[in-house]
């Protein structure tokens, strides 16, 4: 059976740079909170009204497409991740598809927050190995900017999240000591709320304590109210303490089960890309797996947490460092809201 290779990678990072002291401006922080907390020096925030995270998406899909050697007319599945979509409905991947003018192929968008690039790619490697598809565009793309509360009241969260994107484009392999070797995706649900924007939603809010006074009326009205900016119950939700003791358990985990499976050790991993989620949380995984500083890449100083984007990006730039060659042993991991997690393991 032909394995999955990333045949072609791109990313594309919003020109507006915000630093920890440009935040100052808005909220009560500092660049002492911040960098200790989180090790987050800067983010990019995509144009407040003119730049969607399609639009992100579609300039790093367009890098990773020529670097795969083909065209946007030969893709023939796509894949997008994302939290914060341009619409409710329809998804990104049908506005990729249309933005790119490619041929009426599947769309799918998936909705796994930080965990949603391995994910993705988890995805794509099983329609590759049954031979469906050949040419499948993976896309990870957020804009945050537009939902977070940047007054004080949401200090501990806006700090965390920047906007960005990443593409693969993912082919089929027959090289031994190339490609996806193996990948593991697992989930519970019992923290659902931990971490997570309620509102708008179906659910209305259904079993929290501060569900807003939804209007007086027989049938709908469920779906935003003025009172939700006020009370804060509009934007997102993060149990700080919560996601860390969790990610700190899941991460490792999800790593040593993809090793194991391969019959490979921590020392065999040339690079080790973890979602940026927190630069604590991810020097915390570096120390309880041993690994050495060349073995784990981290760009969240720069860019600050980018969700579903996160893993591509990082994975591109190390790459683009000269940091990965071909033939080396890749572990990508991810942890996120749901909470979901997930790893890949592959030869580059
Ligand atoms: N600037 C200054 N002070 C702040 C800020 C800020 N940006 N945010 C919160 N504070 C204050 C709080 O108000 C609080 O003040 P108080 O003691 O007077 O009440 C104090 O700092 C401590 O607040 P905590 O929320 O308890 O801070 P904590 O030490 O837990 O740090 C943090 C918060 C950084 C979010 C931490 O919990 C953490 O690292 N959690 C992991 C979560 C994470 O990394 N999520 C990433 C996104 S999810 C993912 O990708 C998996």
């Amino acid at each position: 059976m032909k394995k999955s290779k990333i045949a072609g990678i791109g990313y594309y990072v919003p020109d507006n740079i915000y630093t920890n002291e440009d935040l100052t401006k808005f909220m009560d922080t500092s660049d002492e909170w911040i960098t200790e907390r989180t090790g987050i020096k800067e983010r990019r925030y995509a144009d407040r009204l003119d730049e969607t995270t399609t639009d992100m998406g579609v300039k790093a899909a367009k890098t990773a497409i020529e670097r795969a050697g083909t065209t946007a007319q030969d893709i023939d599945f796509i894949i997008f991740a994302t939290l914060s979509p341009d619409y409710y409905f329809p998804g990104c991947a049908v506005l990729v598809q249309r933005e790119l003018k490619m041929k009426e192929v599947g769309a799918l968008d998936i909705r796994n927050q930080c965990s949603g690039f391995v994910y993705a790619l988890s995805i794509a490697d099983q329609f590759i190995k049954t031979g469906m598809y050949k040419n499948i565009l993976i896309i990870g793309s957020e804009k945050h900017s537009f939902a977070l509360d940047y007054s004080t009241r949401g200090r501990s969260i806006s700090v965390i999240f920047g906007d960005g994107a990443g593409a693969v484009v993912m082919q089929p392999t027959d090289k031994k000591e190339q490609g996806i070797l193996s990948t593991h995706l697992h989930s519970d649900g019992e923290e659902a709320e931990k971490l997570a924007m309620i509102y708008p939603g179906s659910a209305a809010g259904k079993g929290l304590e501060n569900r807003p006074n939804w209007p007086d009326q027989e049938l709908g009205g469920l779906l935003m109210t003025p009172e939700m900016l006020e009370d804060g119950s509009a934007y997102p939700y993060m149990d700080g303490q919560a996601v860390f003791k969790k990610a700190v358990v899941k991460f490792p985990e999800v790593i040593h089960e993809a090793l194991s499976e391969n019959n490979l050790k921590t020392t065999d991993i040339d690079l080790l890309i973890p979602h940026q989620a927190n630069l604590r949380i991810s020097q915390f995984v570096q120390r309880s797996l041993k690994l050495r500083d060349d073995q784990v890449f981290n760009n969240i100083q720069k860019y600050g947490n980018t969700t579903a984007a996160s893993i591509p990006i990082a994975l591109c730039e190390a790459w683009e460092q000269g940091k990965i060659k071909e033939g080396d042993l890749i572990c990508l991991a991810a942890f996120g809201a749901g909470f979901t997690w997930g790893s890949a393991l592959l030869y580059w």
